[in-house]
């Protein structure tokens, strides 16, 4: 087992006009289960492949424990890839699928037999090990790629967006699944996804890409409740969290028709960048309902869910109307196309730079 060290790295593909990932650093500690996410073609992949040795690094190093692998072929790295579309041979069987780089690397037909077994009990596919992956559904023939990185005992298990060809019950079940074997493995993971919920219910820690660049590594919970910028305050968390500029006023920000506190030190922070302006993040459930004041809503869709409920509306803004998105208790549900006045908790606000989208609230 070991820690992986992205040093700056960065990989510009020939022809390209910017890096596909731009000077990554990022330590994942020995045993840590890290997701790599962000919106599609942002660079997860191409990180993984570099640290897998499948594509060239341009600057900067990667290490596992304290070995430079930056220049390494993929097999001296000690890594163990599951693919999207897992890539087992058709003609194989399942128990030839899982041991064959053990075969290749010379092991005994003995110790392959009990390795193989070992694996296929922690992932239920005992009972498979004599078919063939046609003979197999999506989420078996997921478990038997697991099961090929699992019998090699890597140093590094690398992941790439896993469970995206299985339907979403399955995904979900699966997803508490490898979490689990990690935890038992112990063995340092790098899980790529698109999937934000995926990223914050299986991650030790998640760090967040965007057009190459790193934009912030954290536990799921500060991701949460401290977003860096304006485009995590964006990406994490579902339904999203609203985001509405607002005029900066004497001591606060003028949200609707309330003034809310703001800290005198993002207030300072926001005028030292010439804006009028910041913008504030409040999350769905963050808001209280109000009988005037603060920002007026007009309900379009409500969402029940017994507990509670979303409502979806929109506020007037400057520049037409903004969509809003309320938590209310399962019993204060309003009707479609009523009025709706929220005030949001001023201690649960989250304030921007609407210049820089940097944080600037604590
Ligand atoms: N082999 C390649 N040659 C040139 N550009 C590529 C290649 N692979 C990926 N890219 C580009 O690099 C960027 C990052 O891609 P990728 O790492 O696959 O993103 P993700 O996995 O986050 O969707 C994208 O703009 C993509 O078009
Ligand atoms: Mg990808």
């Amino acid at each position: 087992m070991a820690s992986v060290t992205f040093d700056k790295a960065t990989r510009l593909y020939p022809g390209g006009d910017k890096p596909a990932v731009d000077q990554l650093e990022l330590e994942i500690e020995d045993g840590e289960f890290l997701v790599l996410v962000g919106p599609s073609g942002c660079g997860k992949s191409t990180s993984l492949r570099m640290l897998a040795g499948l594509e060239d690094v341009n600057g900067g190093a990667i290490r596992i424990g304290d070995r430079d692998v930056t220049h390494l072929p993929p097999k001296d790295r000690d890594i163990a890839m599951v693919f999207q579309n897992y890539a087992l041979y058709p003609h194989m069987s399942v128990a030839d699928n899982m041991g064959f780089a053990l075969k290749i690397a010379g092991e005994d037909k003995a110790t392959i037999r009990r390795k193989v077994e070992d694996a296929a009990k922690m992932l239920d596919l005992t009972q498979y090990l004599d078919r063939k992956p046609k003979a197999l559904s999506g989420g078996q023939r997921q478990r038997v790629a697991m099961g090929r990185a699992i019998v090699r005992k890597p140093q590094v298990f690398l992941m790439d967006e896993p469970l995206s060809n299985l339907d979403a019950k399955l995904r979900v079940s699966t997803r508490t699944q490898i979490a689990a074997l990690q935890r038992d493995l112990g063995i340092t993971t790098v899980y790529v996804t698109h999937d934000q919920v995926e990223a914050m219910t299986m991650g030790d820690r998640v760090a967040v890409l965007k057009d190459g660049l790193l934009q912030q590594v954290d536990t799921p919970r500060n991701m949460y409740d401290r977003p860096a910028n304006l485009f995590v305050a964006g990406f994490i968390g579902s339904p999203a969290m609203n985001l509405v500029e607002v005029p900066i006023t004497d001591g606060g920000v003028k949200f609707g028709d309330s003034v809310v506190p703001v800290s005198r030190e993002a207030l300072t922070a926001a005028a030292d960048a010439g804006d009028r302006t910041v913008t504030v993040g409040v999350r769905p459930e963050h808001f209280d309902v109000a009988d005037s004041g603060g920002l007026t809503i007009t309900v379009n869709v409500v969402e029940e869910l017994g507990a509670d409920g979303y409502v979806y509306g929109v506020t007037p803004a400057e520049k037409g109307s903004q969509d809003i998105v309320v938590r209310v208790g399962g019993r204060q549900v309003p009707e479609k196309g009523s009025t709706l006045h929220v005030v949001p908790r001023p201690a649960e606000i989250h304030v921007f730079s609407t210049s820089s989208g940097a944080r600037l609230s604590d």
